[in-house]
């Protein structure tokens, strides 16, 4: 591990993410990703055209959840995420896919090996806690 302290101690995952710079990147490749994977097809379609926001909220919302500062409460207010997905279709296939999105975005990424491993694993619990259907 490159880093001393363990990634879910303090901010030391925001920190390996390359803090709020280095997640507005990682959001910006993972919706590049939705927008152009044959696989993401489904999900991008449960999207607004314009992923602006989306961009932005991703990233907000990973800075707060990787420990640093709570970026998506301040400018949106709170947010559960298994909430914010109830409204949508999402079975086994688009939480694949969205996991796929960020595999391929956190690949790009200037990271340690063992983090983008580790961010892999820790979204798995979010992506299936926003499963609606299966
Ligand atoms: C499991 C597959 C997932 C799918 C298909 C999905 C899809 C979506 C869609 C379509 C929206 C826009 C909702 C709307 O406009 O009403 C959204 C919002 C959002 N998603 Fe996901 N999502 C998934 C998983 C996740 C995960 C794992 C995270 C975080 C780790 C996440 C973070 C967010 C955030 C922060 C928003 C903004 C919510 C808001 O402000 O309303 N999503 N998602």
């Amino acid at each position: 591990m490159s880093e001393s302290r363990a990634y879910g101690d303090g901010d030391a995952s925001y920190q390996a993410a390359g803090q709020y710079e280095g997640l507005q990147r990682l959001s910006e490749r993972f919706y590049h990703y939705m927008d152009t994977l044959p696989e993401a097809t489904t999900i991008r379609a449960m999207h607004k055209d314009d992923l602006t926001e989306s961009k932005d909220k991703l990233a907000r919302f990973l800075s707060g959840w990787l420990g640093g500062p709570r970026l998506y409460r301040e400018k949106y207010g709170p947010i559960a995420i298994p909430k914010a997905h109830s409204h949508l279709p999402i079975g086994v296939a688009e939480r694949d896919a969205w996991l796929l999105c960020m595999e391929k975005a956190l690949a790009e990424q200037p990271y340690a090996e063992d983090f983008k491993r580790y961010m892999i694993e820790q979204l798995f619990v979010p992506a299936e806690r926003s499963r609606t259907q299966d």
